[in-house]
């Protein structure tokens, strides 16, 4: 059985989202199979630094150090959010934000220094359709021109990572447009992010030409891609009720989906530097949580048990 690492070799990092509870049971198995691990929330604002000055660095820890041992790179998530950040972060002016995240910025770059890549801002373009930016907390607090600024102080504080725009529901046009105007305008005083995040929440229907669409037209506006946050529910976004989905008509189509859109991926292995699952087995996905809450869903390649699924032979074997 070839690994996922293996097969991807000459291709792209295939990465996971890891938390101390994945690595403790499923350990074996991330070494062995991915070349990038990210943090699922321990490296987000609110986990390291809840209140201000009161720094908590344990879990980001633990998978970093898993991380070292097994000698493989990590990618940062996030330094800013308009989730998981404390809103105390956003108080008192444009200066005090700024002057807040910067510190966030040079504690992790201390901690953290070899992170190959940061999502720098997550999901910073408006649900509206119009592909406008979002109204964050940050955005509310610095001022438009935040991502200019946020951006250029992680390129001098990160100096050797590739920086990211990452954001969800890039398959549709308008979003997709939104992501890589922001993008353009970030460097419109010099290269400072290089690559589009697509997280790629999306589910088993997902159409491999859509996927197909979106990758090359960031290409073609100059970005590089990386697949961020991947994972194929097993239910449509209205669906709401529990249903038993792992059965053999499903797993079949959760492997022709994945066999179809790795297949994508390959050829644009010239652009993209990785594909990163959000989650390590079905047990561990936070599908199982949302957007309905505690329905089990088996959107990965592992199943509960760690064994790899059919869709797993579609990903590496080709
Ligand atoms: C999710 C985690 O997986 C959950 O454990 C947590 O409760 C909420 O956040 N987009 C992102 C990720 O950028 O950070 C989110 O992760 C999933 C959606």
């Amino acid at each position: 059985m070839k690994t996922l690492k293996e097969a991807y070799s000459r291709y792209f990092r295939i990465g996971a989202a890891v938390n101390p509870r994945s690595l403790e049971r499923f350990g074996d198995l991330v070494g062995s199979q991915f070349s990038s691990l990210t943090c699922e929330n321990e490296m987000k604002f609110a986990s390291i630094e809840p209140k201000p000055g009161e720094y908590t660095f344990g879990g980001a820890d633990i998978v970093y150090d898993f991380a070292k041992r097994n000698d493989i790179p990590m990618r940062g998530h996030t330094l800013l959010w308009h989730a998981q950040t404390p809103m105390w972060v956003y108080e008192g002016g444009r200066d005090a934000a700024l002057a807040r995240i910067k510190s966030h910025m040079l504690a992790m770059a201390g901690r953290y220094p070899d992170i190959w890549s940061w999502d720098v801002v997550n999901e910073t373009i408006a649900d509206d359709k119009t592909g406008a930016l979002r109204r964050s907390p940050a955005y509310e607090a610095i001022g438009p021109d935040y991502l200019r600024v946020v951006y250029r102080m992680a390129a001098e504080i990160f100096p050797n990572a590739q920086l990211v725009l990452n954001d969800y529901n890039e398959l549709s046009p308008e979003k997709r447009a939104g992501m890589i105007r922001a993008a353009k305008d970030i460097n419109a005083e010099g290269n400072i992010v290089s690559t589009i995040g697509m997280q790629g929440h999306w589910n088993i229907w997902v159409d491999p030409d859509d996927v197909r669409r979106c990758i090359s037209e960031i290409a073609e506006a100059g970005f590089r891609v990386q697949v961020t946050e991947l994972d194929l529910s097993c239910f449509k976004w209205d669906e709401r009720e529990p249903e038993d989905r792992d059965t053999p008509e499903y797993r079949a189509q959760l492997a022709k989906a994945y066999g179809s859109i790795f297949a994508v991926f390959r050829e644009f292995a010239d652009v993209i530097d990785a594909v990163t699952f959000w989650g390590v087995d079905d047990g561990s996905s936070w599908l199982n949580g949302f957007p309905a809450g505690r329905r089990p869903n088996w959107p990965l390649l592992f199943d509960r048990e760690g064994k790899p699924k059919e869709a797993y032979y579609a990903v590496t074997e080709f």
